[in-house]
Formats: C-alpha cells, structure tokens, sequence
C-alpha cells in the first residue's frame, strides 16, 4: 500500500519519497513532511506547540490557551480569516458577504487506481487515490482534496474539488490545485521566464521574507512565465541535493505564490490564474480545479527532471505518438512565409525526399484570402487558386513521393476581414462599447460557447477527412483581452478565463479523439504554451519561434527542466538566422536541432551540393538515434547560463547500453583549453566505445572525457555516439 492512515495520520509513500498529513486534535489538516521516504514516524513533534507567540491570532476554541496559531501552522489547504494571514488556498464569498472559512477534517477514502478530473487533462495509469473532504459547516462548503501516488515515478498529484452543499449561493474567488508549507528551510525559487522567442530561459533567486510570484493573466501559460518552477537547497546541482518540483496540468492563467513566513516557513501554493477569476457556486455545485504534479529529488535537478519525463510519456501524453518514433519534416514556414504555391511546395518535398525527409508540413497561409497575416483566420477553406488544384491533388503528389503532409490550423482566432466574423461577429471577444486590441490583427474565438467549439470540430474534421492528414500544428498566435460573453450573467464573467479552457480542453478532445491516427503538435507563437495541459493532447510542441541554434542551447535547457526531448520541436534553420541575423554551422544546427522531433525549417531546393549531403547524412543519423533520443535519460552537463561558454548535454539509455553526447562552444578563445566532461548514467562496470576507441564507464563518469580541443571558428560543436562493448 502505497498510501496509509493510522492514527489520525496520512503516509503517501513512492518509492523514494514520503508525504505525511495529520488531523490535529482541533481537526484541521496539517501538512507534516514531503521530501525523502521515511517509515511510518508520526513527525507531529515538529509542529510549533504549546509556545504563546506574541501578538499572533488564535480560533476562538483555544482562545485561552494561546498556544495554538494558525498563522505558524504547515496548513494543507489555507483559509482567509482565522489568523492565517499567509497566502491563502481558497478565498470564497460567503452568501452573506463574508470571506472567512475555517476547513476541518470530514472523511476520507482510500481509493486503487487514478482519480479522474472529468472535462481536464490530468495524469492516468497505474497509481493509488487518496481523497481528503474538509468542510465548513457554515459556509456549507466541503472541499475535496485529491492525491494519486505514482510509486516508482516518485510522483505524487494533486487536485482540489470545492462543493457547494449549503442551501445558499456562493461565488469562489480563488482556488489553487496545491498549498505546501515547508516547516524551515533556506530555499532557492528556479523558474523559467522569457519573452516570445526566448522561452523558458532559467532563473534562480533565493526565497527571501516576501512574496514571490509567477503566473499568466494572458489566458495562456505564456511565454513569459512557465508553470513548472522549482523550489531547491541554496547548494542543489544537476546530481546533488534536495529539490522539488512543481508543475500545474493546465494550459491558461496560472499563479504560483512563493512566501517565507516570519517564523521562517515557507509556502507554496499553486492553481488557477486569480486575478479576475470568480466563480459562481450555486447550491449543490461543484467546481473541479486542474491538477498538479510534484516531485521531489533528493539527488539534484537531473533526477527531478527525469522523474517529470517520464510522468509525462508514460502517464499524461495520451496520444499513440508519445513513446514512438516521429516523422522527420521540413515545415514551409521560414522556406516561404506566405508566399508559396502548390507547385513550389511540391519542390520543396522533392528536395526534402533526396535527403532523407519523412513529411511536408504546408504551414500558414493556405487558406481563405490568406496572403498576409491581416485577414482570414477562420476561413478553414482551401484556398485553390494559391495551391494550383484541389489539397487532395497536393497531398496526393507529396504522398507520390512516398511522403506525409502535415497542415497548419490555428483555429482559436478570427481575422476581422474574413467570412467567419462577418457571419458571426458575436462570436469573437469583444466588450461592447470599448474597441477590441488586437494582436498580430486578430481576435480570439469564444472557445467558451458550445456552438463555437462544435463548428470548429466540423470544420477542421471536413479538412482533415478530405484527404490523407498525417500531422496537425495547432497554432495560437496572440494573448487573450477582452473577455466578453454577452450570454453570461455580469457576475459570471470572472468564469470566462476558465470556461475558454475548457472549451478549449472539449474541442482537443473531440478532435484528437476522432483523428488519433494523427500527430497533433502544439504551437502558440513557437513556446507561449508550452504546458502539460497541452502535452495530454499533443505529445509534442513547438518550442519556439526562434530557431537560432545558439538561443535554442538556452531555451532547450529551460525546457528540459520539466518536459522531455520528445515533446521538443527543434529544426534546421538557414544561416544567417531569421530571428537574430547570426550565422552558425550546419553541424551545430544540426546538433541543437537533433535533441527534440527533429526537422527542417528553410528553403532545402536552395542548399548547396555539400549541405544536401550533410543533410542526408544527419537525417540518417537522427533517425538512428531517434529512439535513444526519446526514451533515454536526460542529463545536462553544463549550462549555457554559466560563464564556461560551453554547453554540453547527454542522453542515455535506460539500460546504459548506449548514449549520445552533444558539446557545442558558445564562444572560442586563441589557443583554448581542452574541454572535459565527466559522463553520466553509464554503467561503471563496462567498456565503452566512441570513434572505434575504448573507455572503460567508470573512467569516463568519474575521470572523464576529452571533448573538444583546439577548438576553433564560429560556434564549433561536436557529438559522441558511445556504445558499450
Ligand atoms: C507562429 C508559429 O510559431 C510559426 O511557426 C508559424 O506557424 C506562424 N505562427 C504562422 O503564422
């Protein structure tokens, strides 16, 4: 049994980890430990009891024993308005106006398999189910919280469940999936920030006596701020000391609320974006909140991240592509922009099948009048004048070819100038009276209303069913303003932000679920949505716009952090790169590009003999390598944040059989030391072979490896394919 409750205590145990709940003897829940296993120990000796703590709050029924303050308490799921005055889990209003509530323990139940959060993407498989309900007889609140233990994976999820059982109406104002106190502790906050184009670049600040923040009010995840952030020792490394992780399974606004108390605890409280959120709960309602994902490491980043990888390929990316190999492709996009033909397409595959290429993807642009970015979205009809015949002909010449063809939607937005807002401008957001602002000129759908989602199901399923699809980029190119629904009571409007997710969250599913013979790939103006919601529907996701392979060192390290190569779209660009006019060589292209679903972004018909060449022998290479590539574990070797300028990564098998390392330089010096690595996860009892001579493991993780010397040029790089004897 993975989880147990004896004793007024909970132990949820995984196979390296322990998380341990207590009912008090006032019947509130408090959270006493998360972090390395231990036995079965009541740790309650750790509480702050029996100490007056001057000039603190104390609930009415120990008023005179003072000894007993909420506000120096691990609280599972915090409350506003009994002497707590940390950030809160919950915040509600009352049907009388009020805001206070005081949870305490009802009931449990122990349940075999994984809780489902009907309408969200949330984790499946093999695992064990807690459900915690609190309630506050006055509010006539019960709230339900929910743990599922996946044992080996040491991860632990949780989501929160608030029913309205009262007679009387309430509104929710803010429900977070996660509150965790930390009892003591020095702690460093990781978290991945950026902008469009630099997504996800690390940053790591210590945890002082205030509050930190992270989270999206852009309606989603964004580039800006990821929901995977890290909580970690002051002197945790990539393979030493204590750190967790934290992640939330949704694909809109988020808030995540780091604190340090004044008695030096820390909390951490996770969930839904609260900024404008309401929720109105009628009598004998329910709201579900998204789930969330910890883990917890006592060995160093690497461990936690490959504990996240493979949560989200075994447990969370439901489509039959996760843990299988993908199609290498060339994507028009950077080829072309929106000036293409069917007939310049068709070259484009001709010369992407000579070296070695699996599928075309026709990208934006052939649609409606869709000849700029100002007009059309919406107009999911093929545009046959621009494509020279029917997009059945085009398909059939690519698959002549014996290729796939991939095609672009992105069919959360609407163009002003299309015919789609002009036979339903009620559709789009827009508030009455106030002009809409507009982001690369468009406007976004209701996602929200049932008949928008139903026409967009129709319309993109006629597309796909009228020829031979084999790949989907769904694409979102602006942030969410002006949230409007004029069918929706005034009060309700604070549920809009929530009901377009999971109107969102009904189409992916109604869509993935009609066409699981195709690969859907995530987009949101490259990495604005780079999320495990999305991972549930797509197992992979374009990681950004920028495909600059000495940014990408940066935005791929951030990445990894919590999401698998394997959901990383990476491709070959063309030099000088489009987003930052730097020039770089094609093996470094390539060997940045080949650490995530591999493929092309350029003009192939104008490669020189020599680069096609290189190409096919890449191409050859990735798709040998791809299955490591994929299934194996992640390490990083060094980060392209410190000063060394070198960047190095390693990927290697589960059985140790086999491991790719890739070194790229980010800056050369005159007459430049060697660069040496230790290796990582090799098996130190066996020989290793790389370019046909011999190491044994245990030299190589513990001694190292030479592996660049004299290095010169722009931006050298260099790969090991190591192979045990
Ligand atoms: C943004 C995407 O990230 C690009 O790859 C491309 O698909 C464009 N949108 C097309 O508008």
């Amino acid at each position: 049994m993975a989880i147990k409750f004896d004793k007024q205590t909970f132990q949820l145990h995984t196979k390296n980890t322990t998380y341990q709940l207590q009912i008090d003897t006032h019947g509130r829940l408090m959270h006493l430990h998360y972090g390395k296993k231990i036995e079965d120990t009541d740790l309650s000796y750790m509480l702050d009891e029996g100490i007056d703590r001057s000039y603190n709050i104390n609930p009415y029924e120990v008023a005179f024993e003072s000894n007993y303050f909420l506000n120096a308490l691990p609280q599972e799921y915090p409350t506003l308005g009994y002497g707590d005055f940390r950030t809160p889990a919950i915040i509600l209003k009352n049907a009388d106006g009020t805001t206070a509530l005081d949870l305490h323990y009802k009931e449990h139940e122990l349940v075999e398999g994984k809780y489902e959060l009907p309408g969200l993407p949330a984790t499946f498989g093999e695992a064990e189910s807690l459900k915690i309900t609190l309630e506050d007889t006055a509010s006539g609140i019960e709230v339900d919280l929910l743990y599922a233990v996946f044992v080996d994976k040491d991860i632990i999820t949780r989501a929160t469940i608030v029913r309205n059982v009262g007679y009387e109406t309430i509104t929710l104002k803010k429900v977070q999936s996660l509150s965790m106190d930390f009892l003591y502790g020095e702690f460093d906050l990781i978290h991945f920030q950026g902008h469009h184009v630099a997504e996800r670049l690390y940053e790591r600040t210590p945890i002082g006596h205030h509050l930190q923040h992270i989270g999206s009010n852009r309606g989603i995840s964004s580039h800006q701020h990821n929901p995977g952030f890290i909580l970690a020792n002051p002197g945790t490394i990539e393979n030493f000391g204590d750190c967790y992780g934290f992640n939330l399974v949704y694909s809109g606004n988020f808030n995540a609320n780091i604190e340090k108390s004044e008695t030096d605890s820390t909390r951490v409280t996770l969930g839904l974006g609260d900024d404008t959120f309401s929720w109105k709960l009628e009598a004998g309602q329910s709201f579900t909140a998204p789930e969330a994902v910890l883990s917890y490491s006592a060995n160093g980043f690497a461990q936690l991240s490959q504990n996240f990888h493979k949560m989200v390929k075994e447990n969370l990316s439901r489509s039959k592509f996760t843990n299988t190999k993908r199609p290498v492709l060339i994507n028009n996009w950077e080829a072309t922009y929106f000036d293409f033909t069917g007939e310049k397409l068709v070259e484009i595959a001709n010369a992407a099948k000579a070296i070695g290429v699996d599928m075309l993807v026709m990208d934006d642009g052939w649609f409606g009048n869709r000849f700029d970015d100002n007009r059309a979205l919406g107009d999911w009809f093929v545009n046959e004048e621009k494509l020279g015949g029917s997009l059945k002909g085009l398909v059939e010449k690519i698959n002549a070819l014996d290729m796939k063809f991939g095609i672009w939607f992105e069919p959360e937005m609407v163009s002003e100038e299309s015919k789609l807002f002009k036979a339903h401008p009620d559709w789009a957001y827009r508030i009455p009276g106030r002009n809409p602002s507009m982001g690369r000129k468009q406007l976004l759908l209701d996602l929200s209303k049932t008949e928008v989602q139903d026409y967009l199901y129709e319309t993109i399923s006629a597309v796909l069913d009228s020829t031979n699809i084999e790949y989907v980029k769904w694409d979102m190119n602006r942030a969410i303003t002006h949230w409007f629904n004029g069918e929706l009571p005034t009060d309700q409007l604070g549920e809009l932000q929530h009901r377009y997710m999971l109107g969102l969250y009904r189409l992916f599913d109604k869509v993935t679920s009609r066409f699981p013979n195709i690969l859907f790939e995530g987009c949101a103006g490259g990495g604005g949505r780079f999320d495990l919601g999305m991972l549930y529907y797509q197992p992979q996701i374009w990681t950004s716009d920028n495909t600059d392979a000495i940014n990408r060192l940066k935005i791929q390290y951030g990445t990894s952090f919590f999401y698998p190569i394997s959901s990383m779209g990476s491709h070959v660009s063309v030099t000088p790169n489009h987003q930052t006019g730097r020039s770089t060589p094609l093996d470094t292209r390539f060997h940045v590009a080949m650490s995530g679903t591999f493929g092309y972004e350029l003009d192939l018909t104008k490669m020189s003999t020599k680069e096609k060449e290189d190409s096919s022998r890449y191409t050859a290479l990735y798709k040998q390598y791809q299955q490591l590539i994929f299934s194996g574990d992640y390490y990083r070797l060094t980060s392209p944040f410190d000063t060394k300028q070198i960047t190095a990564w390693q990927i290697t098998a589960q059985d140790q059989s086999e491991s790719l390392l890739t070194v790229v330089a980010t800056d050369v010096i005159g007459n430049s030391p060697n660069i040496y690595l230790k290796l990582q996860g090799l098996d130190e009892q066996a020989d290793y072979e790389i370019n046909g001579k011999t190491y044994s493991g245990s030299a190589l993780m513990n001694v190292g490896f030479k592996a660049m010397q004299q290095y010169t040029g722009n931006f050298p790089s260099a790969q090991f394919y190591i192979k045990r004897k």
